[in-house]
């Protein structure tokens, strides 16, 4: 069952762009043709942390809701696959969990997930901290309160799309203050450029060093991203924030290309998908949810990410 249907011809074969389709992600993804999608960015129900269907029908295929945690592992690895396949070659997957806490312990479920995603043959690139300035304060007097999460970058094969200059981020290290050796200092010496100086022909350094030092769109971006929790927080949980999303699809698409969420949730991603100038596709178990996220999205008119 679908909400709409607008379909996208390639090579004679049918995938609809721009619609939410209801139902069990892995359900629907079966029923899809292969290699449409140019990245997946998603944020999975976490292990036992909500409900999000009150209907046992549905509540049997929710994500999250597992006796075991290898059972949640074993079910999104399984899901992945057949992601994967729906996947282009060279398309990345940007996947948003946080982790739970049982009988006192801290289970390290995304660690799991990624592990298993790698032994099934995702390619693992990189493992970011969202740390969330705002995140909630808990009562918790025996250990740090958590204020993170994890977004792992897979990409399905080597060569893959990654638009580095879309998410570069301001220069800090070399500020004029900066007292690190080899900073603006090493640059601004008479024959101390890498080309001349007493690192002359190391590319490594000379490559490095400047895209860190001066690239004039700033540096490469890091492993740790400082993102606010989003504000579309009364109609659903777990909202993603926009701006988090638009990093994932800026660096994972380009314009018009194609990204995926299979669990779709209040829309987050289909709605930056949609001010980026790319194409959306969700899935979403539960109908008042997809609902909600397609009419978020058709009515997105370009307005700036939160
Ligand atoms: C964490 S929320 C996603 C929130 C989303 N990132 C947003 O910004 O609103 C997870 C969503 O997955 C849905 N879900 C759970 N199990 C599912 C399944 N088997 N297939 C598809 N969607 C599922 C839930 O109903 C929920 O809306």
């Amino acid at each position: 069952m679908t909400t709409n249907w607008k379909l996208k011809e390639s090579n004679q074969i049918y995938f609809p762009i721009d619609t939410v389709l209801v139902g069990d992600s892995w359900t629907v993804a079966r029923s899809l043709p292969a290699s449409h999608v140019q990245c997946i960015v998603t944020s999975p129900p976490y292990f036992w942390h909500r409900e999000y269907s009150d209907d046992d029908e549905l509540a049997e295929q929710e994500f999250g809701r597992e006796e075991e945690p290898s059972t949640y592992v074993h079910k999104l690895v399984f899901l992945f696959e057949e992601l994967r396949r729906i996947l282009k070659d060279d398309g990345t997957l940007w996947l948003n969990l946080g982790d739970t806490y049982r009988k006192e312990q801290l289970l390290g479920i995304p660690w799991r997930v990624a592990l298993g995603l790698q032994d099934a043959g995702w390619i693992l690139r990189s493992e970011i901290i969202w740390h969330k300035p705002n995140a909630m304060p808990s009562s918790v007097k025996n250990r740090p309160t958590t204020a993170h999460e994890h977004i792992f970058l897979f990409s399905k094969t080597k060569d893959y799309l990654y638009n580095t200059d879309a998410i570069r981020e301001p220069h800090v290290t070399f500020s004029e203050t900066s007292k690190m050796r080899g900073g603006r200092n090493h640059f601004g010496k008479r024959n101390g450029t890498p080309e001349n100086g007493k690192n002359g022909g190391n590319h490594n350094l000379h490559d490095g060093r400047w895209d860190q030092a001066f690239h004039p769109l700033g540096r490469n971006k890091r492993t740790v991203w400082d993102i606010p929790l989003g504000k579309f927080r009364d109609a659903h949980f777990a909202v993603f924030p926009e701006n988090l999303v638009k990093t994932c699809i800026l660096a994972g698409t380009n314009e018009g290309d194609l990204v995926l969420d299979p669990f779709m949730g209040s829309g987050t991603t289909a709605c930056v998908a949609k001010k980026l100038g790319r194409h959306f596709l969700g899935m979403e178990l539960i109908p008042k949810y997809a609902e909600m996220a397609f009419s978020r999205a058709v009515n997105i008119h370009f307005q700036p990410c939160l």
